[in-house]
C-alpha cells in the first residue's frame, strides 16, 4: 500500500513518520509546496521540534518515507491525507471566526487534477468545519471527464495529538477517530483506513463514526478542552480575591471521577494554534446555523482566556507601583507551552505587548523559540505605531534564564518549562534590582520559598496580600 500526505506541518510531518515507523510494509511520501520546509524535513535539522521525532524520521527517511516538493507524488497514494493549514480567516465573510479553507480547496483540486484513475481514499486530517467533507467531494467530482475514471471517497480522521507530547500521543493514542459515509464504499474504506492504525492501535480505540460526527467531535473535543481551561481560569480569580488556593480547589474537583484531574490548571491563559481558532470556528457554525445562544455560550470560552492574559498583564503593571517604563522584565518563557518552539497564539505575546506598550524593556528567554519568530508575532499583533517602534529597541532575547534577569526589576513566567521549576532564584534575586518582583503566570513555584528569599510575589490564582498593599488605585 502507498500513502501520500500534502502538507509537511505539525501534523502532517510527525503523523506520517509514525505510519511509516508502525508499518514499514506502507510507502510513505509527504508532499508539501514550500521547497524549505522539504529541505529542512530532509536534513539533519528537522523544521519542528518534538521530542523523539527526530529518531522516529531518521529511522525511515529514505526507506519508506520520503518528503518531497513533487506534486505528481500525490497521484501514487491509495489513501490520500490532507494535512494543510485551516487558520481562522482574516477577511471577508466570517472574518476573525471562520476557518479559511483555501487550502483545502486547492488541495482539492490538485488532487482531480492529478488523479486520473482508480479509487482514492481521501482523507481530511486537518481540522475542518463540519461538512467540509461536502466541498472536497464536489471538487473531486467535478473533474469527472472522458480523460479522468477516478473514483473518491472522503473520510474524516482528525488529529488529536498535543505539541510537545506528539510522539508519545501518536504511538499510544486515546482514540483514533474515522468517519465515512455509511454505505458500502464508504464502510469499505473506514475499514482500509483502520487497517493502517491496526498495525499498533487496539481494535477498540479505532472509533468509526459517520462523516459529520468525526468532523463535529475534533471541535467538540478542543472546545470541552479549552473550556476547562477557562473554567478554572475563572476560579483563580475568585481564589486570588478571598484566599482559596487554585491548585488545591483544581485537586478537590479533579478528584471527582466524573471530572478527572487533567486539565486543570490554571494559567495565564490558552494557547496554540487550535484552541482558539477551533472555538471561533464553532461559534461561527453555530451562527450560521442559527443558533446564537450555543453561539453566545462557547464564545465565553474565549473571552475568558483573554480577560485572564490582560489582567496577568495589568497585575505585572500595578504592582510595579503603575510604572514598568524603562524597567527591564525577564520574560521566562514565550512558547505557548513547554517542550515545544510554537509561539502561535502564545499568551506571552499578549502580555509581552501590554508591558512593551507602557516602555518597558523585556529580556526575553525561552530555551526554544528564536527572536524572529518572537518580533513577528509582537509586529502581528501590535498595530500602534509608538509601540511597534520599541520592538527594535526594547525586546532582547537571552541565551540563559540568568542572563535575563540581570539588572531586572521583575521576573515573569509565562511558559511552564521544567528549567524554570528547578532554577536557583536566590541567585536570580541577587543580580535583580529591589524590590525584586515574582509574577508566576503558571503556577509553578512555592510562593512562600520565593518570599523568603525576598521576592514580591504574585502567583496566578493565590492571594497576594503583600502586593495589595503597593497598589495606589484600586485593586
Ligand atoms: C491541543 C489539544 O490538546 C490536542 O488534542 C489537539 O489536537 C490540538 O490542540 P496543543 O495545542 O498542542 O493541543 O496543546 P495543549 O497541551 O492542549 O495545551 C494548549 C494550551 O493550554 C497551552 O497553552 C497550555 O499551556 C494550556 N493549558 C493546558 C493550561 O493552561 N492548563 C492546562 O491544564 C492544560
Amino acid at each position: 500500500m502507498k500513502i501520500t500526505c500534502i502538507g509537511a506541518g505539525y501534523v502532517g510531518g510527525p503523523t506520517m513518520a509514525m505510519i511509516a515507523l508502525k508499518c514499514p510494509h506502507i510507502t510513505v511520501t509527504v508532499y508539501d509546496l514550500s521547497t524549505e520546509r522539504i529541505a529542512a524535513w530532509n536534513s539533519d535539522k528537522l523544521p519542528i521540534y518534538e521530542p523523539g521525532l527526530e529518531e522516529v524520521v531518521f529511522q525511515c527517511r529514505g526507506k519508506n518515507l520520503f518528503f518531497t516538493t513533487d506534486e505528481s507524488a500525490i497521484a501514487n497514494g491509495d489513501i490520500i491525507f490532507i494535512a494543510v493549514n485551516t487558520p481562522t480567516k482574516t477577511y471577508g465573510v466570517g472574518k476573525g471566526h471562520a476557518a479559511d479553507l483555501k487550502y483545502i480547496e486547492s488541495c482539492s483540486r490538485k488532487i482531480a487534477e492529478l488523479v486520473k484513475s482508480g479509487h482514492k481514499v481521501v482523507v481530511e486530517k486537518s481540522t475542518v468545519p463540519v461538512r467540509c467533507s461536502v466541498a472536497i467531494r464536489k471538487i473531486l467530482s467535478s473533474y469527472a471527464s472522458s480523460t479522468s475514471t477516478a473514483t473518491f471517497s472522503i473520510l474524516s480522521n482528525p488529529e488529536f495529538l498535543a505539541e510537545g507530547t506528539a510522539i508519545s500521543d501518536l504511538s499510544n493514542p486515546d482514540r483514533v477517530l474515522i468517519g465515512g459515509d455509511q454505505d458500502a464504499l464508504g464502510l469499505e474504506s473506514i475499514e482500509k483506513l483502520a487497517s493502517v492504525y491496526a498495525n499498533w492501535v487496539p481494535d477498540k480505540k479505532i472509533l468509526r463514526t459517520n462523516l459529520w460526527s468525526s468532523e463535529l467531535s475534533k471541535l467538540a473535543a478542543n472546545a470541552f478542552l479549552a473550556q476547562r481551561i477557562s473554567s478554572i481560569n475563572s476560579i483563580s480569580c475568585i481564589c486570588e480575591a478571598t484566599g482559596a488556593d487554585v491548585d488545591e480547589v483544581a485537586r478537590a474537583i479533579g478528584t471527582d471521577t466524573r471530572l478527572g484531574p487533567k486539565f486543570l490548571k490554571a494559567s495565564v491563559g490558552f494557547g496554540g494554534s487550535c484552541f482558539q481558532k477551533d472555538i471561533l470556528n464553532l461559534v461561527y457554525l453555530a451562527q450560521c446555523l442559527n443558533l446564537p445562544e450555543v453561539a453566545a455560550y462557547w464564545e465565553t470560552v474565549v473571552t475568558m482566556n483573554e480577560y485572564q492574559r490582560r489582567r496577568f498583564a495589568e497585575k505585572i503593571i500595578r504592582s510595579m507601583f503603575d510604572t514598568v517604563g524603562g524597567k527591564s522584565i525577564a520574560i521566562f518563557g514565550f512558547a505557548f507551552k513547554k517542550d515545544t518552539g510554537d509561539t502561535r497564539e502564545s499568551s506571552a505575546i499578549t502580555v509581552c505587548a501590554k508591558l512593551l506598550e507602557e516602555g518597558a524593556v523585556l529580556n526575553i528567554y525561552d530555551p526554544k523559540v528564536t527572536m524572529e519568530m518572537i518580533k513577528l508575532e509582537l509586529e502581528y499583533l501590535i498595530s500602534d505605531e509608538r509601540t511597534r517602534k520599541l520592538i527594535a529597541t526594547n525586546v532582547k532575547l537571552f541565551d540563559s534564564a540568568l542572563g535575563a534577569s540581570k539588572g531586572a526589576h521583575a521576573i515573569v513566567v509565562l511558559t511552564e518549562w521544567d528549567e524554570f521549576i528547578t532554577a536557583n532564584y536566590a541567585e536570580h534575586y541577587e543580580q535583580m534590582v529591589k524590590p525584586a518582583f515574582f509574577f508566576d503566570g503558571r503556577c509553578l513555584l512555592d510562593q512562600r520559598q520565593l518570599q523568603s528569599i525576598g521576592f514580591q510575589t504574585f502567583v496566578i490564582g493565590k492571594a497576594s496580600p503583600a502586593l495589595r498593599d503597593e497598589f495606589f488605585y484600586g485593586n
